[in-house]
């Protein structure tokens, strides 16, 4: 069994880099414990920048990561989904981390599978970059078990979380050109948008295989472990932008699904191609296998 570590060496990962996800596996160690103990339950009183009620779970996870990151040398700069504003750490730090601490976090309640996604940048900062500039990306999922999605640019691979550490449970996780399992996040929208509405009549004339549960790291994670499918959370006329986060959600999953050879899109550009102009920017996002993308993009005239 190869460890993390190992893998990433394997991999010609650099020893920083290592450091760095020792540093992001013992986290999501943490988290997962946390969550399983049940103690943090309800709100926490605060809303983070979106807008959105803080459960006392989004900042504990938040403060532990933002401790255990702040205090490692290579870390220039961190941004986090539950943060108002970028944290200066290290001048001299190799790498800058964005990350969503808890996502799908209304969900712990309800015992559904939630999880945690950072995205690495060489160097300080991530204003005027690209996701595609990421030398790294990963998505935890604390479900039945814990599991690691990891990519540093050789692929995208698995780690599942036994006797204190990650080892490695499926290496080069591949997306087919096609496939009918569909994620179709804000259904509601379909009541606005008729195209949105002729897209999921494609999918049920088609008699695609509904799998959504409202948290996007294990809809896709879905995506990557079953090797094909699509996940969107398109825009529409109350919400242009749709929901979900550039720098914090769909920047990370898109460089690990195009790792695995899948597709990532806001409708007109490669989520990897979108220039970062807020910490808070959202984007649309088709997500997934290749043709499905595309055939899920065509339905909306852009
Ligand atoms: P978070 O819990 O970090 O705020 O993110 C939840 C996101 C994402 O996980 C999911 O796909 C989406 O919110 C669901 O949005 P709706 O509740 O609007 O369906
Ligand atoms: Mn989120
Ligand atoms: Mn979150």
């Amino acid at each position: 069994m190869k460890s993390l570590s190992q893998h990433l060496g394997e991999q010609g990962a650099s020893g920083e880099l290592q450091k760095l996800f020792a540093l992001l596996a013992e986290s999501v160690k943490d988290i997962a414990q946390i969550i399983e103990t049940g103690r943090m339950t309800g709100y926490s009183g605060t809303e983070n920048v979106f807008g959105e009620q803080q459960l006392k779970l989004d900042v504990a996870t938040n403060d532990l990561l933002v401790e255990r990151l702040r205090n490692c040398p290579l870390v220039s700069v961190l941004a986090s989904e539950e943060l108002d504003n970028e944290i200066q750490c290290h001048a001299d730090g190799a790498y800058s981390l964005a990350f969503d601490p808890l996502d799908g976090s209304s969900l712990v309640d309800v015992n559904f599978s939630v999880g945690s996604i950072f995205g690495i940048y060489p160097g300080k900062g991530f204003m005027g970059r690209t996701p595609g500039e990421m030398v790294a990306a990963g998505i935890a999922i604390y479900g039945p078990k814990t599991t690691f999605l990891v990519s540093v640019g050789k692929g995208t691979h698995e780690y599942a979380f036994h006797d204190n550490d990650f080892f490695l449970t499926q290496e080069n996780m591949k997306i087919a050109e096609e496939g009918s399992y569909f994620a179709p996040g804000n259904l509601r929208a379909c009541a606005k948008s008729p195209q949105y509405k002729k897209l999921v009549d494609f999918w049920l004339e088609k008699q695609y295989t509904l799998r959504y549960s409202g948290g996007m790291v294990p809809d896709v994670g879905h995506i990557l472990k079953k090797g094909k499918g699509i996940f969107v959370y398109p825009g529409y006329s109350d919400a242009p932008e749709g929901k979900l986060r550039l720098l914090f959600e769909c920047g990370p999953m898109a460089f690990l699904v195009e790792q695995a050879g899948g597709n990532a899109s806001d409708g007109r550009v490669r989520i990897l191609e979108k220039k970062i102009q807020l910490v808070t920017q959202r984007t649309p996002i088709f997500i997934g296998s290749k043709l499905e993308v595309e055939r899920a993009v065509g339905h909306f005239d852009v």
